[in-house]
């Protein structure tokens, strides 16, 4: 952790999967908009306590595959106990920075998810390099979805100043090779941008 902020950041804003979160943000119909299906693998990047990763479990079922990392040991526990309390078989998570690179093999997924994470990782000039490793475990034309805040006051959410507008998260991916594919407006403080992985 390189700032006040981060290190605020990174305790603070656990991404709690119980309480006011649920409402503020609707996971699934964030996950209608990337168009993930059946048998998908999914890589849930700063995935917390789950908000993203339980629903993801059920749409890609027992032949898809979720890997969740977070920095946080105490979200991780949390999401495991969740795994195991719903018996959830699809699911593998893990304590580990997405900053560094991941134990995940090159090329073997299917939708990598940043959600409600990029506008920090920036801030403490790692976005960078997470978003490389992003490209490097994406399958050929494989999905990277971006949630985040709109760049409107809060609360909820982070400050105005360091909230990242779509076009700003665009000229961060298209360095490392990725082309958006869309914007989706999704509740009423983030919207999701969709990249895909071009060929090189
Ligand atoms: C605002 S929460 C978002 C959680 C979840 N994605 C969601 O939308 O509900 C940000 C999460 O990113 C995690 N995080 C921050 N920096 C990280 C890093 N370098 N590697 C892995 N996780 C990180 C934090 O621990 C926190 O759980």
């Amino acid at each position: 952790m390189n700032n006040e902020f981060e290190k605020k950041h990174r305790h603070v804003d656990s991404g709690h999967f119980r309480g006011k979160f649920g409402s503020f943000l609707d996971a699934e119909t964030a996950l209608r908009e990337i168009g993930l299906k059946t048998g998908d693998t999914l890589l849930d990047a700063g995935c917390g306590e789950g908000r993203f990763s339980i629903p993801v479990s059920e749409i890609v079922g027992d032949s898809g595959k979720v890997y969740a990392f977070d920095i946080s040991e105490e979200s991780i526990n949390s999401l495991k106990e969740e795994i195991k309390k719903r018996n959830i078989k699809n699911i593998e998570a893990f304590i580990g920075d997405i900053t560094k690179k991941l134990p995940i093999k090159d090329g073997s997924i299917d939708v990598c998810l940043m959600a409600n994470i990029l506008h920090g990782l920036v801030v403490n000039k790692e976005g960078g390099s997470t978003i490389k490793g992003m490209f490097r475990v994406l399958k050929p034309n494989g999905i990277l979805a971006v949630v985040d805040f709109k760049k409107i006051d809060g609360p909820p959410g982070p400050p105005l100043s360091i909230r990242l507008a779509p076009k700003e998260v665009e000229e961060i991916t298209g360095k490392y090779g990725f082309k958006k594919k869309r914007v989706a407006e999704i509740g009423e403080y983030h919207y999701v941008v969709i990249f895909v992985k071009k060929a090189k």
